[in-house]
């Protein structure tokens, strides 16, 4: 059966959050005018609308929604309608306080905000899968209907409840994975601390403890959690795939900035296509944040095109200070997503709020209306995406080399009583991509889950936690003609979190060519000079070389290994295995990556006064050009139509 929504004509879909409830029914009249306008074609309804549909136990009011579906339906637009469940109404937390989460000190997480629900609540799964089931049967045969959004951010503010709910789905979790409780005492490693389990109604979410929790308690509450909460997610669909078997099914994920409790490598197969949620985060890495989380969506989404549900048009309201766009950027923004595979580029929110905690937060109609720059700047994109229609439905074209991205090693690496705290997972990955976006070298944020092949370089930063599965499938990479690049902190620990022995990094060792007695972490701003000319932080390593052939490109120069091997690279067969002990900033990670690279044969597309000031990506025969920089461009070296690109603009060229 084709999806409804697969069937409408070829377009990027343009829109956002639509919450009329906010506003009198005459501003509906307005919105839509000023949706068609924009060239809105789908907005997301109903996601924060549980009160307002079911003012009270069992009592539902759909007149308006009903008005408000039909409304977008005559004017032709499409519909993503929520389930409506993400924050439950005052009424039911009330009756049912036992739905609230718990946090790890014990504090209940009142109502008055939003997302106050356990995942675990039999309570709370009732009364909103009770709703989800009333909102599919009324809407089944809606024509604006195109899409089911479930829920909204999934774990956004309820990752990790430590409530007594949780605590006995925790157990029945662990059950699944260890089957005896003396399974779960050797993988905690509970003969340490006289932490061993006699009874599995012994055992607790890792909550506030008087020193360091387990750690693979630790770091099993978050599998446990991440897996919850998609539980939760296939409990919504399986009813709306019941009712309307038709319609797709998503829900937003959050891959952006530090939002890191849901393995959405693990998710994303169990929905109908991938979306994404994605703010900015201030600062030199800004953009280059901006265009990994959508390079790894559309990874996730195994290069098939997916659904940017949110970012926004200029400023947020979360950040301490919240910077307005600069002229050019909300385009530039929204098409780097449609560069790295987005189909739809949706915005929170349609109208700014009067009230309400984002009212500050930017929307597709600001404060001052319609009469305003930024409504103007939403026209013209409107119009830019109608002219893209015809990229439509075309797939990210895989790049030759990849970073290694993994949920796993992003939990376990970070876990406390570590040899460093300032150690910073996302931080290794971002400035591995910047590298390769500053040498104009295309590149993919992989989830470490993926197939390798077809790439012919692969950087794993802290790819911390390595299951000897894991590593037999780089260990054949490599055989196979493929160049690895492994950092510091890399192939330490089992899926327990148990330490691989023997000198680290254990199933690497062979591989690399190195062996490693004593980590040596750097203070806050200590450095350690290479003999390179470059300068690390945070992390070295006492490094032997266990293979004559190792090669060094790089010794320590100064700190307690001096005159010790800092980078390596082991030729293995046909391909290589590089070492990089210490953190290195883009700029000293450029001239490296750059040899490495061009070792493995990964070259840049791009002509070389171009390198470093665009981003080059390809989606099936059309090449999407971002200016990084906030100059003019000339990019008549690139063979298209265009021979300027505008400072924060974006070109498409035929490939
Ligand atoms: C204390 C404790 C030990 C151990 C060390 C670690 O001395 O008695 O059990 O935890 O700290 O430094
Ligand atoms: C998230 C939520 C939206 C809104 C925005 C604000 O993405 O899904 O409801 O709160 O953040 O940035």
């Amino acid at each position: 059966m084709t999806p409804r929504w697969l069937r409408t004509d070829s377009r990027i879909e343009y829109g956002a959050d639509y919450n009329p409830e906010q506003w009198p029914r005459e501003v509906w009249d307005d919105d839509v005018r000023a949706m068609r306008e924009a060239g809105v074609t789908i907005v997301s309804l109903a996601i924060f609308s549980w009160a307002r549909i079911e003012p009270a136990d069992g009592r539902y009011d759909f007149a308006w929604l009903d008005e408000v579906m039909d409304l977008l339906h005559a004017n032709g637009i499409s519909v993503d309608l929520a389930t409506a469940t993400a924050s439950p109404p005052p009424w039911l937390t009330t009756a049912h306080p036992e739905i609230l989460p718990v946090n790890h000190e014990g504090q209940i997480l009142w109502q008055g905000g939003r997302q106050h629900w356990r995942p675990t609540s039999p309570v709370f799964r009732e009364y909103a899968l009770r709703l989800v089931r009333t909102m599919a049967q009324r809407y089944a045969d809606h024509p604006a209907l195109v899409a089911w959004h479930v829920s909204n951010e999934l774990g956004c503010h309820n990752i990790y409840d430590y409530s007594d709910d949780a605590a006995q789905a925790f157990r029945v979790w662990l059950r699944n994975r260890y089957g005896t409780v003396e399974a779960l005492n050797e993988a905690w490693g509970t003969a340490f601390w006289a932490q061993r389990y006699g009874e599995w109604d012994e055992i607790l979410p890792p909550r506030l403890a008087a020193s360091f929790p387990n750690p693979t308690q630790q770091f099993d509450f978050k599998r446990f959690s991440s897996d919850v909460l998609k539980d939760y997610l296939r409990a919504e669909r399986e009813i709306l795939r019941e009712l309307t078997p038709d319609v797709p099914v998503t829900t937003n994920f959050m891959v952006m900035g530090e939002t890191k409790g849901m393995n959405y490598a693990d998710w994303a197969a169990e929905v109908d296509f991938v979306s994404n949620d994605h703010y900015r985060l201030p600062g030199a890495q800004s953009l280059d944040e901006l265009s990994f989380s959508a390079n790894l969506t559309g990874n996730l989404a195994g290069g098939r095109p997916w659904f940017l549900m949110e970012h926004s048009t200029s400023a947020v309201n979360w950040q301490p200070v919240n910077l307005a766009k600069r002229p050019g950027e909300l385009s530039r923004d929204a098409l780097t997503h449609v560069a790295h595979g987005a189909d739809a580029v949706c915005y929170f929110q349609w109208r700014q709020s009067r009230a309400g905690a984002e009212k500050y937060h930017s929307g597709m109609v600001p404060h001052a209306g319609t009469d305003s720059q930024l409504f103007r700047d939403v026209v013209a994109l409107g119009s830019r995406l109608r002219e893209l229609s015809y990229v439509q439905g075309r797939r990210r074209t895989p790049a030759k080399a990849a970073i290694l991205f993994d949920w796993e090693s992003w939990w376990a690496s970070e876990q406390d009583s570590h040899p460093t705290e300032l150690l910073k997972y996302k931080q290794e990955a971002l400035d591995w991509y910047t590298t390769f976006l500053d040498l104009g070298v295309r590149v993919d944020v992989l989830p470490a889950s993926a197939s390798f092949d077809g790439y012919d370089l692969i950087v794993a930063p802290i790819l911390h936690v390595m299951p000897s599965s894991l590593a037999s499938r780089l260990t054949s990479f490599v055989e196979g003609g493929g160049h690895l690049v492994a950092t510091y902190f890399s192939g330490i620990v089992d899926e327990n979190d148990h330490i691989w022995l023997g000198g680290y990094p254990g199933p690497l060792r062979d591989l690399l060519g190195v062996r490693i007695e004593e980590f040596a972490p750097l203070l806050e701003g200590d450095t350690v000079a290479l003999s390179d000319g470059l300068e690390g932080t945070l992390w070295s390593d006492r490094i032997d070389l266990i293979d004559p052939a190792t090669e060094v490109l790089a010794t320590y120069k100064t700190g307690d290994y001096a005159g010790r091997p800092a980078v390596t690279r082991r030729a293995a067969g046909a391909g290589s295995a590089s070492y990089v002990s210490t953190k290195l900033a883009p700029n000293a990670l450029a001239p490296l990556l750059k040899d490495l690279a061009g070792r493995a044969g990964v070259v840049s597309e791009l002509p070389s006064e171009l390198r470093g000031r665009v981003e080059l990506t390809v989606r099936e025969g059309v090449r999407f050009v971002v200016n990084r920089t906030d100059e003019q461009l000339d990019i008549s070296s690139l063979g298209g139509p265009e021979t300027t690109l505008a400072a924060r603009g974006v070109a498409v060229l035929p490939a």
